[in-house]
């Protein structure tokens, strides 16, 4: 099969210094990357901002907004039999850029947020994906009823879980656990362990009970 998988940080410049963003590394979204890459499928990998080396033979854009995340995935996803959206892209961004480096004036400062683009909710209906889709869903309260809610709204056929309020897993750490969430309120838990061992977990669940039937989206 052929995987596109999204990984790492977006960055939202505010002026040619700052940026808003989060603290994603890569490292769940790499982990997958290498898991498909070792069970013999084939990588498009679409990366923000990361310190880590994208695994040898996977094909990688990288990125550093919302917008170029989502224009590569919209660019890409048509030949993918399969797509993992890891990346923790910003939901905002500052709706105007300073052009020269902001300076301290006022006590406070206001910033102007604007909604960036939804990349997993586009994918169906969009980017016209016909293939497996799963996400994400990075929550700290009510960890699965907003993961069932992302799978029905996005068309999801599968979402992980990942609890980001405790320490040790989740963003940055190198240990993750996760529920996956599927159609008919089903739920598999996956312990805690390494991001690569849940990486490849998650790769065979995918592979297993969803092998390609449909052919890629026409181009
Ligand atoms: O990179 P690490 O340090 O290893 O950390 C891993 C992780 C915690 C980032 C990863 O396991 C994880 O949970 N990724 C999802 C992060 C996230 O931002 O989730 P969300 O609940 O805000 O978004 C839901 C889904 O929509 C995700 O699949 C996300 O990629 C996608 N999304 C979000 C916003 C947006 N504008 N477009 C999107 O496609």
């Amino acid at each position: 099969m052929r995987f596109l998988i999204t990984a790492g940080p977006t960055r939202e410049p505010l002026d040619p210094v700052r940026y808003l963003s989060n603290r994603s590394s890569g490292k769940m979204g790499c982990a997958l990357a290498s898991a498909a890459l070792e069970a013999g499928h084939e990588v498009v990998l679409v990366s923000g901002p990361v310190a880590l080396e994208p695994p040898p033979g996977a094909q990688i854009t990288r990125v550093e907004t919302a917008r170029q995340m989502f224009e590569a995935v919209r660019d890409q996803i048509s030949g993918c039999e399969a797509a993992i959206f890891c990346a923790a892209v910003a939901d905002y961004r500052p709706v105007s850029v300073a052009g020269q480096k902001i300076k301290k004036t006022g006590e406070r400062l206001v910033l102007e947020l604007e909604r960036t683009e939804d990349i997993l909710g586009s994918a169906r209906s969009i980017f016209g994906f016909r293939g497996f889709l799963a996400g994400f869903a990075a929550e700290t309260t009510n960890l699965l009823e907003h993961a069932h809610d992302k799978l029905r709204r996005k068309g999801c056929d599968l979402v992980i879980a990942n609890d980001v309020s405790r320490a040790g897993i989740g963003f940055d750490s190198a240990e993750n656990e996760v529920i996956l969430c599927l159609p008919g309120a089903r739920e598999i838990p996956l312990p805690r362990q390494t991001k690569a061992g849940l990486a490849r977990a998650i790769i065979a669940f995918i592979t297993e009970t969803h092998p390609p039937q449909t052919p890629p989206s026409p181009q």
